[in-house]
């Protein structure tokens, strides 16, 4: 299957498919942390009712638009009009202003280091009629637009940008001149993510909103037939980094994409660890004492964040529907720590039973984990297993 984006750690297609081909047909499926879309996409395919949340607006962006049934026609009309508006702009050589980047010296100041001067000119204007005043036509089309665009500076190689590796989220700037030309290659971009939609397949669209999956305030309780998503490891990617590349350029300054980063699951704030028998026995049987405390925080962090996420999963599901959960494990330094039994443990105490537990490998072309891990070690090996757990709720 291709995807329409490029997202690190998407979920297993496969993974995705085989439990959504187990639920009745009009299911309300539920991704909490939707990330790159696999399950919503899935779901929509299969006409039942997805929803799905992510605090990352890029990931809402991806995924809504990955279960959304659009016109190819008139997809391509609109894309001819917006184009015409950008060249237009483009070529009357006006300085087009951009509040939210020319009144923040610290986001200008990216955009200044990241992008070339040519693509500057290029995504003002694209930012200009998609974001700033964005041009007559539907959200659907609009969001449809903004992914092309995206898609073109997160990418492996630069190609709007100046960096490398910005869709493994680990930018580098590589060049420091670029002749690339984003509206010559949008129509291609437009073109390309039809034939890895396939609309015609799409039954259903996704509703998807920006929000965390910690307090699903939108949905009621016992309101989902099934969950299957898979939580962001413990310190393992920064999504973020990479997508910031390409949110500077949708409304949002560095800044706020730092608290958005801060307020994520998985990121390396810590917390003040408050007295938690469950957390001290298990960080005990796990034999976790190496931690320093800072990493004793931080993973104290992660339990409760992993604590309200199963909490609200358990609110909102119906008696006797599963969520499934694939989640990797990490090292922290020295350290192995094994997520899954962290999540095992703050299920049981919100009442979610166990019913399934799998292991499997991760394959090579999905694997990604920070550099100073790649190398052949026993730390990395052991990293290179998912589970997949499934719960029912009570
Ligand atoms: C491993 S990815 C999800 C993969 C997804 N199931 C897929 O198929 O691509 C984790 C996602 O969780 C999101 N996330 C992290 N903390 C969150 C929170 N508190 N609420 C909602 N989403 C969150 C991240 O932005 C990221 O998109």
């Amino acid at each position: 299957m291709r995807h329409i984006h490029p997202f690190p750690a998407r979920m297993a297609p496969e993974i995705a498919l085989a439990h959504v081909a187990e639920l009745a047909p009009d299911s309300v499926v539920l991704d909490p942390m939707s990330g790159s879309g696999m399950v919503l996409s899935q779901a929509s395919r299969k006409g039942m009712k997805p929803i799905g949340f992510d605090l990352d607006p890029l990931a809402k962006l991806i995924s809504k638009v990955g279960a959304t049934n659009v016109n190819p026609d008139l997809i391509r009309k609109r894309a001819n009009e917006l184009l015409h508006k950008v060249e237009n702009s483009c070529e009357r050589g006006e300085s087009i202003t951009l509040d939210w980047i020319d009144s923040d010296p610290e986001t200008s100041k990216f955009i200044d280091y990241w992008f070339a001067e040519k693509q500057r000119h290029q995504l003002r204007a694209f930012a200009l009629h998609l974001i700033a005043t964005p041009f007559t036509t539907s959200r659907t089309i609009l969001d449809f637009m903004k992914v092309a665009v995206s898609r073109l500076i997160v990418t492996k190689e630069p190609k709007a940008s100046l960096a490398r590796d910005t869709a493994h989220s680990r930018p580098h700037r590589t060049i420091l001149q670029n002749d690339f030309d984003i509206v010559e290659e949008f129509h291609r971009s437009i073109e390309q993510m039809l034939s890895a939609l396939k609309p015609h397949e799409i039954l259903t669209n996704a509703k998807v909103y920006k929000g965390d999956a910690r307090q699903l305030s939108r949905l009621e309780a016992g309101s989902v037939d099934a969950i299957i998503t898979s939580p962001p490891y413990l310190n393992a990617i920064d999504y973020m980094r990479g997508h910031k590349m390409s949110l500077v350029w949708m409304g949002y300054t560095i800044r706020e994409l730092r608290e958005i980063r801060a307020t994520s699951i998985g990121s390396e704030k810590s917390m003040h660890i408050r007295d938690s028998e469950e957390f001290d026995e298990l960080h005990d049987a796990l034999g976790l004492n190496e931690l320093t405390s800072r990493q004793t925080q931080m993973l104290f962090r992660y339990y409760i964040d992993l604590k309200a996420l199963t909490a609200e999963s358990a609110r909102v599901l119906r008696s006797g529907a599963n969520a499934c959960y694939v989640i990797g494990n990490s090292n922290i330094k020295d350290t192995h720590v094994r997520n899954s039994e962290f999540l095992k443990s703050c299920a049981r105490s919100v009442g979610l039973k166990l019913v399934d537990e799998q292991v499997r490998e991760i394959p090579n072309n999905r694997r990604y984990m920070p550099i100073s891990l790649n190398k052949e070690n026993s730390l990395s090996k052991r990293m290179r297993t998912e589970h997949i757990i499934s719960f029912e709720a009570q």
